[in-house]
């Protein structure tokens, strides 16, 4: 959401990894972004312009003196940006930008924007670890510009170590990080997200059908926004939030050590997962074998803990507390009920069952409830926008 209707300045420079900016323009479009593509010379060499210019349904600015079309093109574009990024960027290129020399269209309209700059260095390691590079990158963070760390690994010149441009989804994301306003920096969020499993024996377990998608997107969109996130998380096939520390866990009994032992380090918690209500009382160490095909089996199960409620008696009045809802039936009212029950200060009650809603799905539609009875209906929307809104009724309900 954030990238919509945004001006963004793509910047490529003369790198083995320049391919990966095809990538990375298709997942700017995607998001809503008018991207303007500007190629060094060199950059020209290692992939085509013509990709760029369909992919971004936009001329590719290389050439500083032709087409300027009675305007100055680059100043016209520095101004309008809101974002510029520059993936993958060459030793050369760096070094020109951290000494202010303005040689090609690249350098000339970076020197001219005001906008959020993330440079994305790509190199040889031996490039990269040179002092000089280093030297130049610590000026351009210095002067207020992004610098992302690449990747370490196998390069394409075949030496190991760091130097590899970041795959074009994590600078996707670092750049949504980069736009995103930082109003919960200096906030610690504890977040739980997913299903636990409960085991029979060694093979089999009790569980449900979370998905985890919703703690994930607000444990992405926490991050985002500036907190110093931690996701306990039960098992899911979800890729782990950029910047966010995930502890994952199997059990009830597992989550709420996990939970419970953090209590003391944050600020906000905020338990998005289906946690088990019951499991099995004498799991077996062994898998339990068929008999004659007849036989019958009994699962004598016991109560999990509730977590929610040993966090709201043990929280702080500084502290805020958010448990998620999943109901099928009386929403509102399980919900209050639930608020005074557990000592929450909000409440996130969604219905479970509907396919566009709930446990799988990639939307929800929730009703908030707080602490004094007020409550605010969120519409069916991508679980990343409720989220988003969540975070801001609970920044709303700390001031
Ligand atoms: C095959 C090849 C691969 C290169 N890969 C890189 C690279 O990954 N990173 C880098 O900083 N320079 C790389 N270079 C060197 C740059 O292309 C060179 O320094 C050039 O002057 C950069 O110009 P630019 O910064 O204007 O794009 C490579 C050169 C060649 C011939």
């Amino acid at each position: 959401m954030i990238l919509q209707n945004k001006y963004v300045l793509l910047g490529i420079t003369g790198g083995i990894a320049a391919y990966k900016a095809v990538e990375l323009l298709r997942l700017l479009k995607k998001a809503g972004a008018y991207v303007t593509v500007i190629m060094t010379e060199s950059a020209k060499k290692f992939v085509g312009i013509t990709t760029f210019e369909v992919l971004s349904e936009n001329p590719v600015l290389s050439d500083l003196y032709f087409d300027t079309d009675a305007s100055v093109k680059h100043i016209e574009l520095a101004k309008k940006a809101d974002a510029a990024i520059i993936a993958p960027a060459t030793a050369n290129t760096i070094g020109k930008l951290a000494n202010g020399l303005a040689d090609n269209a690249l350098t000339t309209t970076l020197l001219a924007v005001t906008c959020p700059v993330m440079v994305c260095p790509s190199m040889n390691s031996d490039m990269y670890q040179n002092i000089r590079v280093q030297r130049n990158l610590d000026i351009l963070e210095k002067d207020g510009w992004h610098i992302l760390d690449p990747d370490s690994g196998v390069l394409a010149c075949k030496t190991t170590g760091a130097g590899r441009l970041p795959e074009p989804w994590f600078i996707f994301d670092r750049i949504e990080a980069m736009l995103t306003r930082k109003d919960m920096k200096g906030k610690r969020v504890l977040i739980s997200a997913g299903p636990t499993v409960e085991a029979i024996d060694p093979v089999r377990y009790v569980s449900n059908h979370s998905s985890g998608k919703m703690g994930y997107a607000v444990a992405r969109a926490a991050e985002k926004r500036g907190a110093v996130v931690t996701l306990v998380s039960g098992p899911v096939h979800l890729d782990s939030p950029v910047g966010v520390t995930r502890i994952n866990v199997e059990s009830c009994d597992e989550m709420a050590v996990q939970m419970l032992s953090r209590l003391g380090e944050v600020d906000i918690i905020i338990k998005v997962a289906a946690v088990a209500d019951y499991k099995p009382i004498d799991p077996k160490s062994s898998k339990i074998k068929k008999k004659d095909g007849h036989s019958e089996l009994t699962l004598n199960m016991v109560e999990n803990l509730d977590i929610l409620k040993l966090i709201g008696e043990k929280k702080t009045k500084n502290q805020f507390l958010v448990g998620f809802a999943a109901e099928t039936d009386d929403l509102e009212k399980n919900a209050v009920l639930k608020i005074k029950k557990k000592n929450l200060d909000m409440i996130a009650a969604n219905i479970v069952g509907a396919d566009d809603s709930g446990f799988k799905a990639d939307t929800n539609k929730v009703k908030l409830i707080f602490r004094d009875g007020s409550f605010s209906d969120i519409p069916l929307m991508k679980k990343n926008e409720v989220a988003d809104i969540l975070i801001d009724h609970i920044i709303e309900k700390m001031l």
